[in-house]
């Protein structure tokens, strides 16, 4: 395999190569540039609120565990038992001391140690080493405001200079009430027939195909439609923070467009807590700024309005595993989180209206990227090339990053500069040593 994965993106036309949706070495050294490097998105703190809850995801294409260690801190190991490789946890989640893999039994703790072997005496002669067989940690866990994120790479930047300035606007998110958010029980899953940067693209910058891909559920009335929204050019920016991360965001003048953008039936909540987040967050983050989607390099999506997070699992080059959650602010009444989480259900859950029509989005545009004489044709990303906003400061003092008009297509074209400096960059993932399972790192 070749590098020179920048020649994939010409940044003077905008014109990006279909092949890295469906060459299947391209994906197998994704996994290993991207997916073994990158600080991937666990979880919610929310998620293991007691000592010895679990709950086992991906990272890359590699499962793991996630626990709640007795000394209250976080461990992530890799699901794979240390003598054959069998997936020592089959559940989703719980809480349990220790996981017995289901092959020939060999125990490991909620900390990854390997704690018993059947036939340790009479068989390995006590000769077998314990301590260099536990669960492989991760390299590095962390949070950020309660999220969790871990990264396989010894090398990796530490996870807030990963996050960069992204972490900042995700404080719109995650602080903007006292207490921040949590994730709502239950973890949706489905699989799409789609390379995985398809739905990235989709959420870091496309609010292009609103008015077309999303029309019916607005105009069939079928669900609360803010007051403020319709057409192309309304105000708004692409925000572009580096670091591959992006989102996109109207701007409000006041308090009554605030309002005229929320959702009918969340405006009393929005009113309620709109004091509170500009006080938080100041002008910018709490007033002006009504974000509405965005991705964390490289899988992870949010949608402001809709509650909803996810992350793109990557399955192979044509399929995907969408995990998503549902989140609002901890300190919301009841009701409220009742509502949200039906809301995300029927909008963007796995038969959700909005849902529906991306999906099919990008389940044809993959199928043209598998086409020898349609990946000869380039996907084109120029909108809004040439057109950035110059001067972001005079708009607001304090907007952090590069900006594109609503519509442009300006963190699309970061996202894959991204992506190709990663694919570029030859140097192996540092992956922790064998037997260091018992210094596992810890949230
Ligand atoms: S594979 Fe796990 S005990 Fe043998
Ligand atoms: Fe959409």
């Amino acid at each position: 395999m070749q590098s020179h994965f920048a020649h994939f993106l010409d940044l003077n036309k905008g014109s990006l190569d279909r092949r890295i949706f469906s060459d299947p070495e391209i994906f197998e050294l994704e996994l290993e540039r991207i997916f073994a490097r990158c600080w991937l998105l666990l979880g919610h703190e929310s998620m293991l609120p007691k000592a010895n809850d679990f709950f086992t995801t991906y990272m890359g294409r590699d499962s793991v565990i996630v626990t709640r260690q007795a000394d209250g801190t976080i461990g992530c190991f890799l699901n794979m038992c240390r003598h054959r490789g069998n997936r020592v946890c089959r559940a989703d989640s719980g809480n349990a001391r220790s996981f017995s893999c289901p092959f020939h039994g060999w125990t490991f703790g909620s900390n990854g140690a390997l704690t018993n072997v059947p036939g340790y005496k009479e068989i390995y002669l006590e000769k077998l080493d314990l301590q260099a067989h536990g669960l492989v940690p991760v390299a590095k866990i962390d949070q950020y405001k309660g999220l969790i994120f871990a990264t396989f790479d010894a090398n990796a930047p530490s996870l807030l200079d990963y996050l960069g300035d992204m972490a900042w606007y995700l404080d719109m998110i995650l602080d903007r009430r006292e207490g921040g958010i949590e994730f709502l029980p239950g973890t949706h899953k489905w699989l799409v027939h789609t390379n995985w940067k398809f739905p990235v693209d989709n959420f870091i910058g496309d609010s292009y195909h609103g008015p077309v891909s999303h029309k019916s559920a607005w105009v069939s009335g079928f669900e609360g439609m803010p007051r403020r929204k319709s057409g192309y050019g309304y105000e708004g920016f692409q925000v572009c923070p580096g670091g591959g991360h992006g989102f996109g965001t109207r701007w409000a003048e006041n308090r009554e467009q605030v309002f005229e953008m929320a959702l009918p039936e969340f405006l009393d909540y929005e009113k309620s807590r709109l004091e509170e987040s500009i006080e938080r967050l100041g002008n910018l983050r709490g007033l002006h700024f009504s974000p509405m989607h965005a991705s964390i390099f490289p899988n992870v999506s949010l949608l402001w309005q809709g509650s909803a997070i996810r992350v793109w699992h990557p399955k192979g080059p044509k399929l995907t595993e969408a995990w998503g959650w549902c989140f609002v602010d901890k300190a919301a009444p009841d009701d409220y989180k009742r509502e949200k989480a039906l809301h995300m259900v029927q909008r963007h859950g796995t038969s959700g209206t909005w849902e529906a029509d991306d999906v099919d989005n990008w389940v044809q545009c993959h199928g043209s990227s598998e086409g020898f004489v349609a990946r000869q044709y380039p996907q084109n990303l120029e909108m809004g090339l040439g057109d950035e906003i110059n001067d972001p400061h005079a708009i607001h003092p304090d907007i952090r990053g590069r900006l594109g008009k609503f519509q442009s297509e300006i963190n699309q074209r970061s996202f894959y500069t991204h992506w190709a400096k990663l694919m570029d960059d030859t140097r192996a993932p540092q992956v922790p040593t064998v037997g260091a399972a018992s210094q596992g790192a810890t949230a």
